[in-house]
């Protein structure tokens, strides 16, 4: 994994340790990848309504978004809900089924949060570069999801 990954996932650690709130947490993790990880522009979490069998969007650090609320199914976050696989989207203007949230993003990433294989919540990301995700973002924000997971 390259370098920047190892070092700001120990830096991910670091807030375990400090054993904040749920909430807290998965906010001081958005600040921390989004100023780290140059091509992270955006980071949030949205987290399974599964009454309503849809996402309701949680911490996040960059603007402030339309989607706080997504069906199961729609747009890159629900197909991810619905599929509980990991999203690269390398180039959002190629999905027909996506949800923008500004003209300036060009590709989305997003991470399941699974607990004993159910869905509860999952990691978005999005990029204003094209194509910038590689297989070092994908395990990097796994262990990051599996690490979460424990604490819900
Ligand atoms: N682009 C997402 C919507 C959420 S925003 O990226 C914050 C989607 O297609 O589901």
């Amino acid at each position: 994994m390259e370098q920047i990954f190892s070092s700001v996932y120990n830096e991910f650690c670091v807030l375990l340790d400090q054993r904040l709130d749920l909430n807290s947490l998965m906010l001081s993790t958005s600040r921390l990848l989004k100023s780290e990880i140059s091509h992270y522009d955006w980071v949030g979490f949205y987290l399974l309504d599964a009454q309503n069998n849809q996402l309701v969007l949680g911490p996040y650090a960059g603007a402030a978004t339309d989607h706080t609320h997504i069906p199961v199914g729609k747009g890159i976050c629900g197909q991810v809900a619905a599929s509980k696989q990991t999203k690269v989207v390398q180039d959002v203007a190629e999905q027909d089924n996506y949800l923008a949230c500004s003209m300036d993003v060009q590709s989305e990433i997003v991470v399941p949060i699974l607990k004993d294989g159910r869905f509860i919540a999952e990691i978005d990301i999005d990029s204003h570069a094209y194509a910038p995700f590689t297989t070092d973002d994908e395990q990097f924000l796994l262990a990051i999801a599996e690490k979460l997971a424990q604490l819900f």
